[in-house]
This record gives C-alpha cells, structure tokens and sequence, in this order.
C-alpha cells in the first residue's frame, strides 16, 4: 500500500454525459447539493450553453467562460472526494468532450425516458467503449409520459452497444409515477408528485409478500412483481468486476429534477465506482498509488479577454501527489516549471490549493507553454497516451488577409492549435493550411481570436471533405503509389504524419477496397 492509497482510494473522478436537455446540468446540480457543495437550486444553471444563443458564438464563449469555474465540480460525500468534470453540451465542442472523457475515471450516462437513446449519446458512448471506460447509465424523467422500460433496456444495448442490467426498476411512469423498486438496495422508494426527494425508503428484500399492496396499488405491485421475474429472469447478476471492465453498464431510474433516485444512484456510485486507475505511458504502466507525481494536460481553456491573453491549463493527476511551489517537468520541453497559484475547483468556486493526488483535477495559469496531451512529472520522461483526435467533420483552407502579419498568423494559429480548438494540415500538393473542426463555430472562433489576440486576419476557403484519415503501410511501394494516384489529397498534420483527406465516403470506401493493404485510422492515436 502507498502512502497516498488511503486519499487515492476516497476519489471518484468522473463526468455527466448525455444528449442536450436529457437532464444533465438539473442531476450535477442535484448531486452538488448532496454534497453541501452549492445550497440552492439553480446554481449551475449559468454553465448552461443557451440554445437560444447558438448562432451566436460569442455569447456561447461568454458561457464558456463561465463554466471555466464549473469545469470540475468537487465536493465531498460520504468519506469521498467526488470530482465531476464538465463536458460542455453544444455539439460543436464535442472535442473538447472527448478530451475530458480521456481524464475521467468513469461515466454516468442521463436518458430522456421520452426520447431514449440520441446521436449525442451514441457519439459519446463509443469513446467510452474505446477506453473501456465503465458506465452507470440514469433515465430521467420517469415523471413524465415515456418509453416502455423494457423497450428502452433494449434500445441501449443496441444503440450503445453494451450490455446493461437494472439496479432500480420503475413503477409506471408519468402522472401514474409511484417510485420505483431499487433491485441494488432491496428497498422501495416511493415517490411522490411534488415532493423534492424520495418519500418513502422502505427496505423490501421480497416484493412476492402481500405486504407491496399496503404501499401501491394492486395492479402496479403485480406488474412490478412481473416485471422483476422477468429481470431476474434475462439478466444476469449484476457483477462488478464486469462494470469495472466497460462490459456492463447497471442502470437506475428517476427524476433529476424531483431529486427522485439520484440520492440512491449517487450511493450506488460511490460503491461500485472505480478510484482512480492506472494510467498507460507509452514508456510504461503508471499506477495512482506511486509516491511521485505525475499528470497531463487534457483541456487548455484561454481566456477570451484580449488584455489578458492567459489560459488555464487543466491537468489530470494520474499519480503522487501533486503540491504548490514544486518543481515539475515539463517534458516536452525538458524544461523544469514552478506553479505558484495552481487552482482546485470547488463546485462555483476556484480557490488556490496547496495540494492534489491522484484523480483530483488542478488548474495551472498558462501563458502559452502547453498544448494538449503534454505531461509533468518529477523528472521522469513519460508521455501518457490515449489522448486521440477524432477526425474532424468539416474543412476549410485558411488564407492570411494580412500580408504585413504573416508571424502572427502562424503564431496565432499554432498556438491555436495547441489549446486543441481545432486542427491543422498541410496540403502536400499546393502546401496550403487546412484548418478541420468537428463544427462551423470553430471557423468563427478561430477568425475572431486570431485578429483579437495575434492582430492577424485570415480568410476561408470553403473545401469538400468528408474526412481526414490517418495512413499507415508497411508496403513502401504500394504506399508510394496510392500517395502518387492521390496526390491531391495527399497532408500531413502537426506531427508529420500521412493524412489521406478523403472527398467523398464513396471514394474512401473505393480507396480502402482499392488499397487493402494501407490501414485507414479515423483517430489519430494508433
Ligand atoms: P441538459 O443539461 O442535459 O441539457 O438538461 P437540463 O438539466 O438543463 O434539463 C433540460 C430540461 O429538462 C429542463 O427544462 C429541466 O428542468 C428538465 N428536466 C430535467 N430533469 C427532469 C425530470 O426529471 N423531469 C422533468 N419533467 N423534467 C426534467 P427546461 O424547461 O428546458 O429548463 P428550465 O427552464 O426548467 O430550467
């Protein structure tokens, strides 16, 4: 056992993620008021990304810049320290959401009853099965008219692709909503309309004794009793380890907004969910335990006001402990950095903090030293991996309007890039910058930043991509001939790497039918 087990063991560092309006900000606020972080309702509703705002990208930025405080939310419950990390819900920052999956620990997934299962989700849900990343997943609403439960266990194993097992089981929904039977607990919630939490928690081992009428009605204590047989009956037990794997995902129902079930799911969690794990370099294996710091930079978040052009970069503590005053590494740059007002969150607050370990988030003012993925330790050269980028969705070439303040550019857009907004390629055939993002925003944000921070202009050109793959061969020959027939299409990224910039999904397909041996990547981590 390590000196830092006992702290490490007490943290449980993880994100929300659901499609826009499933419940996601109404469960993180309930659960920070389990946890005596904030007191009144409404408190992180400013993190919120407006719909009504989103033609207008700098009012999206204004929100942005406010959820910097809400980008960790930590707080204490039950002998834990809870760390959830905010993923922004607009889908043109969903980059930025992968790149946060990549610092968590573990997952829980909000459903609308009504709507089941939404391209945001299904987008997430695939980085998490990727990274093996275990998940609890909540369908919220029940207050409200939905899908059959059934129905929706088999739309998730279908649409997300994993396998899931209720912990908690409804009892009706909508107006006719009675609570629901926690399977985990052995115990019957009750709900009632109105109220804001969970009425009754009576312990009920058998829902077979006649005693389930003296609390709801005849007919929905034996469709509960059915319902149940038939669980018990598909699903396996559940078993933890299997959750732990990413193979399993248990699944709780409730109203995050009536507070209903998300008291008893947060117990579950605190249970079953995993504290921080080994964290993969490609040197070697690091374990949260070990007595020296180490950590990576996996979300850069730059201040938009142009008098004070400083980000925060956000680093994950993979181990050690992490402390005020210290000398780290910085190891791209071989060069040693003492941080002197590191910042913790505590939910709506940052504060300075002398101290992190393991799981726990600290946020470093940065003036441009960082970039996505870089790592610190206490001397050790270490580069953690599993930060990918995805293939962006949208391209365009980026043109300087300015001749007098071609540095800046380059500058601006480097340092762009860095902070992970979008990225960069050059095309080998004309050498023209390519600038590919995952939505239009970032074409706004990048034009905007670049004249307000580096005082350089740019222009785009609109370009018809489908996407950007990464390839690689072991055959140099065949690898020549399919860069000489696609030459046009033919970049490398930042890192140098071969990227064949696919026109069409009917021409990556043909190409990848045409060139069997080449291997096509679609994340650039490999
Ligand atoms: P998000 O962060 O995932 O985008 O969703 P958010 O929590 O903001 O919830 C979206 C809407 O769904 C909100 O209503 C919220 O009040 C409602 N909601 C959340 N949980 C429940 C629930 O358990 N039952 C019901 N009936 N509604 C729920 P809104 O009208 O868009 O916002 P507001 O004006 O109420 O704040």
């Amino acid at each position: 056992m390590g000196q830092y087990t006992e702290e490490i063991n007490k943290r449980r560092t993880f994100a929300i993620i659901s499609h826009p309006d499933a419940g996601k900000t109404t469960l993180t606020e309930k659960l920070l008021l389990f946890g005596g972080a904030i007191h009144v309702a409404g408190a992180v509703k400013s993190n919120k990304i407006k719909r009504t705002a989103t033609s207008d990208w700098m009012e999206i930025e204004k929100q942005r810049g406010i959820s910097v405080a809400t980008s960790v939310m930590a707080f204490d419950y039950a002998d834990h320290k809870i760390n959830i990390l905010d993923t922004p819900g607009h889908q043109d920052f969903a980059e930025d959401t992968f790149r946060t999956l990549t610092a968590v620990d573990s997952v829980i997934i909000v459903i609308d009853a009504a709507k089941g299962v939404e391209t945001q989700t299904r987008k997430l849900m695939e980085v998490c099965r990727m990274r093996k990343t275990p998940v609890i997943i909540f369908i919220n609403k029940m207050d409200r008219e939905g899908k059959d439960s059934f129905d929706l266990l088999d739309e998730l194993e279908e649409e997300l692709q994993i396998r899931v097992r209720p912990l908690s089981w409804p009892i009706d929904m909508g107006p006719r909503f009675r609570g629901v039977y926690n399977l985990y607990e052995e115990k019957l919630n009750l709900y009632t309309p109105s109220k804001q939490y969970v009425t009754e928690n009576i312990e009920f081992k058998n829902i077979n004794s006649p005693e389930l009428e003296n609390y709801i009605d005849p007919a929905q204590a034996s469709k509960l009793r059915a319902d149940i047989e038939l669980i018990e009956g598909v699903y396996s037990q559940f078993d933890v380890e299997e959750y732990l794997k990413g193979n399993i995902a248990p699944v709780f129902f409730g109203s995050a907004l009536n507070n209903f079930g998300v008291k008893e799911l947060l117990d579950c969690f605190i249970n079953i969910a995993p504290s921080p794990r080994s964290v993969q370099a490609v040197e070697r294996t690091v374990m949260a335990d070990e007595e020296k710091f180490s950590g990576f930079i996996f979300k850069i978040h730059a201040n938009m006001d142009p008098n004070h052009r400083s980000c925060i970069a956000f680093v994950k503590v993979c181990s050690g402990r992490f402390e005020r005053n210290m000398n780290y590494k910085h190891v791209r740059f071989n060069k040693w950095m003492r941080f002197s007002s590191p910042t913790a969150f505590m939910a709506q607050k940052k504060e300075v903090v002398d101290e992190a370990y393991a799981g726990d988030i600290v946020g470093l003012p940065d003036t441009g030293n960082f970039k996505i993925g870089d790592t610190l330790t206490e001397g050790e050269d270490l580069h953690f991996k599993g930060l990918p980028s995805f293939s962006p969705e949208m391209f365009k070439y980026i043109e300087n309007a300015d001749p007098m303040k071609s540095k800046q550019l380059n500058k601006g857009i480097e340092q762009l890039m860095d902070e992970g907004v979008a990225q960069l390629f050059v095309n080998q055939f004309n050498n023209r910058k390519i600038i590919g993002t995952v939505g239009q925003l970032q074409f706004e944000v990048i034009q905007y930043r670049l004249l307000h921070e580096y005082g350089a202009q740019c222009t785009w050109e609109p370009l018809n991509l489908y996407k950007a793959c990464w390839i690689e061969c072991d055959d140099s020959e065949v690898f020549d001939n399919f860069k000489k027939r696609k030459a046009q299409y033919m970049a490398i990224d930042r890192e140098g790497r071969d990227v064949y910039m696919a026109d069409s999904s009917y021409v990556l397909m043909m190409a990848q039918h045409d060139f069997p041996k080449i291997q096509f990547h679609f994340t650039s981590e490999f």
